[in-house]
């Protein structure tokens, strides 16, 4: 296909995505593009042969009913409302990790913001050199560069910033999602969102981060492996039905990008705050790095803070945090 067939596709489906009570007319559509009518038709065809549903109506036009479960920057860039993450999308069916293209990525000088996103991956990695492990084509598995005006000793604030980002929007789509110390995001107990941050770091820079983010969407029960089936859940588990992923992911990338300028502007006070209201780990009695006692405050610099049976407040900056 022409590249400018394919950009007046992303166009058309920019310009259905965001008509009013969802009509468009042929002759708006056709203004609009500055394309006549009969290229404005041409163009809906190659929609529709490609998954997405368009009603035609006389005297109302095109509508935008359905569009396919694929995440390629066709789906993802009409529904962008980010100015910067997501921008530029490295789209790809399977992968190692998304983290370690986008590693390559950002070593090859790649901006701020640019975007991998797999339907599967052959190695996903997760925290302490564990597996990710995802059915194709049913989650959310993708990595973002960054480029963080941030202190390497500021740089784990990165992942608690992303958790924040994350619940809000499962909370925003109706999950009662919380977070366990220091970056899972569970629903009803059970995890649901993994987050991975790896640095590359310069002297006393920080030269990109890459924030990996895996969240289990429409996975069913029979994907999980049986040692997670108990610990593990997917939205669509949780809801009885699945959940379209290309629009969870472009608020993903609306939430984290506002997250991220909040942390930037405001230090990571706010973030703070907001991890404490949506903890589910404080309050409650954890072991975790050998000490045990009762989880009590995240500290200015993102460690959880356990009051041991002696009363001492302890630090715990690393490792995973079970209940006790
Ligand atoms: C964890 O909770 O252990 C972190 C899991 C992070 C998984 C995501 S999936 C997309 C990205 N690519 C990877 O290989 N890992 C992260």
């Amino acid at each position: 296909m022409e590249p400018t067939e394919q950009i007046s596709e992303g166009m058309v489906l920019g310009l259905l995505a965001e008509a009013q009570d969802g009509w468009l007319s042929g002759e708006a559509l056709s203004d609009k593009l500055g394309l006549p009518r009969v290229a404005v038709f041409k163009q809906i065809d190659g929609l529709r042969a490609k998954g997405y549903r368009i009603e035609l109506l006389p005297r109302r036009g095109y509508r935008l009913v359905a569009m396919p479960d694929r995440l390629t920057a066709l789906e993802l860039s009409p529904l962008l409302t980010t100015e910067e993450l997501g921008r530029t999308v490295h789209a790809e069916d399977e992968v190692d990790s998304t983290n370690d293209v986008a590693r390559r990525l950002a070593d090859d000088g790649a901006p701020h913001g640019t975007l991998v996103v797999a339907e599967s991956q052959r190695h996903g990695r997760g925290r302490r050199g564990r597996a990710w492990v995802s059915p194709p084509g049913k989650n959310l598995l993708f990595s973002l560069v960054l480029r963080p005006d941030l202190p390497p000793v500021r740089a784990p604030e990165l992942t608690l910033v992303a958790a924040v980002a994350v619940a809000e929007v499962l909370r925003d789509a109706g999950f009662e999602a919380r977070i366990k110390w220091p970056n899972d995001v569970l629903l009803e107990g059970r995890k649901v969102a993994g987050l991975l941050t790896e640095l590359c770091v310069e002297g006393a820079t920080v030269r990109w981060a890459v924030l990996g983010i895996g969240v289990d969407v429409n996975a069913p029960r029979s994907a999980f492996p049986p040692e997670l089936v108990e610990t593990a859940t997917s939205l669509a588990i949780v809801r009885g039905e699945e959940v379209p992923r290309v629009f969870l992911l472009a608020t993903l990338l609306a939430s984290l990008e506002a997250w991220l300028g909040r942390h930037e502007a405001e230090g990571f006070a706010p973030v703070r705050e907001r991890w404490i209201e949506l903890s589910a780990t404080l309050g409650a009695k954890v072991r975790a790095e050998g000490v045990e006692g009762v989880a009590v405050d995240l500290a200015e610099d993102g460690a959880l803070l356990v009051r041991d049976a002696s009363g001492t407040i302890r630090r715990v900056v690393a490792g995973d945090v079970e209940p006790a």
